[in-house]
C-alpha cells in the first residue's frame, strides 16, 4: 500500500487543472445501462472509483473500455440483473445500477451497500422511490431484490428524508422514470450540479426530462433510448480542495483551471470571510492569501449549501485561523473522523454533537497519520502541506478513490510531495 509523504511549510503558486466529476460520471456510467447502444464519456478521471464501476458494468454484462480519458460503455442486449456484493461493498455508489436494471430488465439484484465510515447510509429513500414507481422490493440475503414484471409506471414520489434530498436518491428514481410508462414528478429533489450534468446525459440519450437543478424535477417517460457523447463537468470539490490549500498556505497564490466557480459560491463566500482573495472568470478561480485568517462559521448543507464533501479541508484550514471557528455538519452528523488525526498533528478540534468546535493555533507539526475515508484524506494532506517537517499520510487508497494524481498536481504548485512504498 502506498503512503503519501509530505514536507511542510512551501508556498503554494501557479496554476493547477481539475479533472473530471468523480460523483458526475458514476451515476452516468449507470446511467449508460439505460440503452443498448455505445455511450462515449469524456474527461473522465482515473479514479478507482471509476475503476470498481467499470468491474461492475463488466460484471452486468456491458462492454467497457477507457483509454486517454474517454470511457465507451457497450451494454448491449444481454445485461445480467445482480450486482454482487464484493464490488457494491467497496463503492456505494454502485447502487446507482438499481434504477437503471431495473426499468430495462424488470428485474434487479442489488447487494445492500452497508454503512461506512462517515456514518450511517441508509438506501430508503432510493427504496421508496423505486416502489412509487411500482417496484415490488423485497431484502433478502443481504440483496435488494426489485422487480416490475409489467415495467413501471409513472408516479409522484416525494424524495426528502431526515437530512434533506438524497442525491444519489434522485439520480437512481430520475434514470428508473425515463423508461417508465407516464410522466413522473419527483419532489424535493436534489439539486446538486452532478445530477444536472446526469440529466443532461439522458436527454442526449433521448430522455425527456424538466426541472434539473431545482426541487421538481418532471420525466416524461419514453419507449427506448440511445447511446449518447458527453463531457463531464469538472470536480467541484476537486477544485474547492485546491482553493483551501491556497488559502492554507501563508503567500499562497493558486488559479484553479477547468473549474466552474458557479459551482463553489459557498466555498468562495466563507474563503472571502475568512479573508482570502478570490478572483474569479467564467472557468478560472484565482484564490490569495496574504496575512492573518479570519474565523468562519461553516454549516454543511444540500446544495447550493456548503458541501460536505469539502468539510474535513475546511476544518483544516479553521485549525490554522486565529481565534474560534465553528463547523456544523446536516449531511453526515458523525463526519468527523479527521479530528483525531488533525488533533494528532496539534491542533485544538472539540466535538459537541454534529458541531466541532475549532481553536486555532500558531503551527501543526507533521507526523503519520492515518487517512479514513476520502476526504478525510484530502484534509490530512492539506495539513501537512502547512505544518511544520514532514507528514505521512497513510492508508493513501482512500485519497485515489477521488483525486486524480493528486501528488503530481500538488508538486506542480510548489509543494514538497511525494508518493511512497509503505
Ligand atoms: N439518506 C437517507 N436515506 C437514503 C439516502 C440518503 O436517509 O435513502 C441520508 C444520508 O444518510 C445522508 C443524507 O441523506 O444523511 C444525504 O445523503 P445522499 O443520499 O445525498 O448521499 P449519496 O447520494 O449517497 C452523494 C455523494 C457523496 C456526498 C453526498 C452528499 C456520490 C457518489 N456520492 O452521496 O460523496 O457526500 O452525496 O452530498 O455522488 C464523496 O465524494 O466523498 C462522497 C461521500
Amino acid at each position: 500500500m502506498d503512503k503519501i509523504v509530505v514536507q511542510g511549510g512551501q508556498k503554494l503558486k501557479g496554476e493547477v487543472f481539475v479533472s473530471g466529476a468523480k460523483n458526475a460520471v458514476l451515476p452516468i456510467m449507470a446511467a449508460a445501462l439505460l440503452s443498448e447502444e455505445t455511450s462515449s464519456i469524456e474527461n473522465v478521471p482515473n479514479l478507482r472509483d471509476v475503476v470498481t464501476m467499470m468491474r461492475l458494468l463488466r460484471v452486468l454484462g456491458a462492454k467497457v473500455n477507457f483509454t486517454s480519458g474517454t470511457l465507451e460503455i457497450k451494454p448491449g442486449t444481454g445485461l445480467k440483473a445482480v450486482a454482487p456484493y464484493h464490488l457494491v461493498s467497496t463503492m456505494r455508489a454502485s447502487v446507482c445500477v438499481l434504477g437503471p436494471l431495473l426499468t430495462r430488465l424488470g428485474q434487479a439484484e442489488v447487494s445492500l451497500p452497508g454503512g461506512c465510515i462517515i456514518g450511517s447510509r441508509p438506501i430508503d429513500l432510493h427504496l421508496k422511490g423505486l416502489q412509487a414507481l411500482g417496484a415490488e422490493i423485497t431484502i433478502e440475503h443481504g440483496y435488494v431484490k426489485a422487480r416490475a414484471s409489467k415495467g413501471l409506471r409513472a408516479s409522484d414520489v416525494y424524495l426528502g428524508g431526515s437530512y434533506g434530498s438524497s442525491v444519489l436518491a434522485t439520480g437512481n428514481v430520475m434514470m428508473a422514470a425515463t423508461l417508465a410508462r407516464g410522466t413522473t414528478y419527483i419532489e424535493n429533489a436534489a439539486c446538486e450540479p452532478e445530477l444536472v450534468d446526469l440529466a443532461d446525459f439522458l436527454a442526449k440519450m433521448g430522455a425527456k426530462i424538466k426541472g434539473q437543478g431545482s426541487h421538481l424535477i418532471e420525466i416524461e417517460g419514453v419507449r427506448k433510448l440511445r447511446g449518447a457523447r458527453h463531457r463531464i463537468i469538472p470536480d467541484r470539490i476537486e477544485a474547492g480542495t485546491f482553493m483551501v490549500a491556497s488559502a492554507m498556505s501563508r503567500g499562497g497564490d493558486v488559479t484553479v483551471r477547468n473549474s466552474n466557480p458557479e459551482h463553489n459560491h459557498a466555498l468562495l463566500d466563507k474563503l472571502r470571510q475568512a479573508g482570502v482573495l478570490v478572483s474569479k472568470t467564467k472557468d478560472t478561480v484565482r484564490i490569495r492569501r496574504n496575512g492573518l485568517l479570519r474565523p468562519v462559521e461553516v454549516t454543511t448543507l444540500p446544495y447550493p449549501g456548503f458541501p460536505t464533501d469539502l468539510q474535513a479541508q475546511m476544518m483544516a484550514l479553521m485549525t490554522l485561523t486565529p481565534g474560534i471557528s465553528v463547523i456544523t455538519e446536516k449531511i453526515y452528523p458523525d463526519r468527523f473522523i479527521h479530528v483525531s488525526e488533525l488533533n494528532r498533528m496539534g491542533s485544538k478540534v472539540f466535538l459537541e454533537g454534529s458541531s466541532a468546535i475549532v481553536h486555532g493555533v500558531s503551527h501543526l507539526s507533521g507526523a503519520p497519520v492515518m487517512a479514513s475515508d476520502l476526504r478525510a484524506s484530502a484534509a490530512l494532506v492539506l495539513a501537512g502541506l502547512a505544518a511544520e517537517g514532514k507528514t505521512e499520510v497513510h492508508r493513501v487508497y482512500h485519497l485515489d478513490r477521488g483525486y486524480e494524481r493528486i501528488e503530481e498536481k500538488l508538486s506542480a504548485l510548489g509543494a514538497s510531495i511525494k508518493r511512497e512504498k509503505e
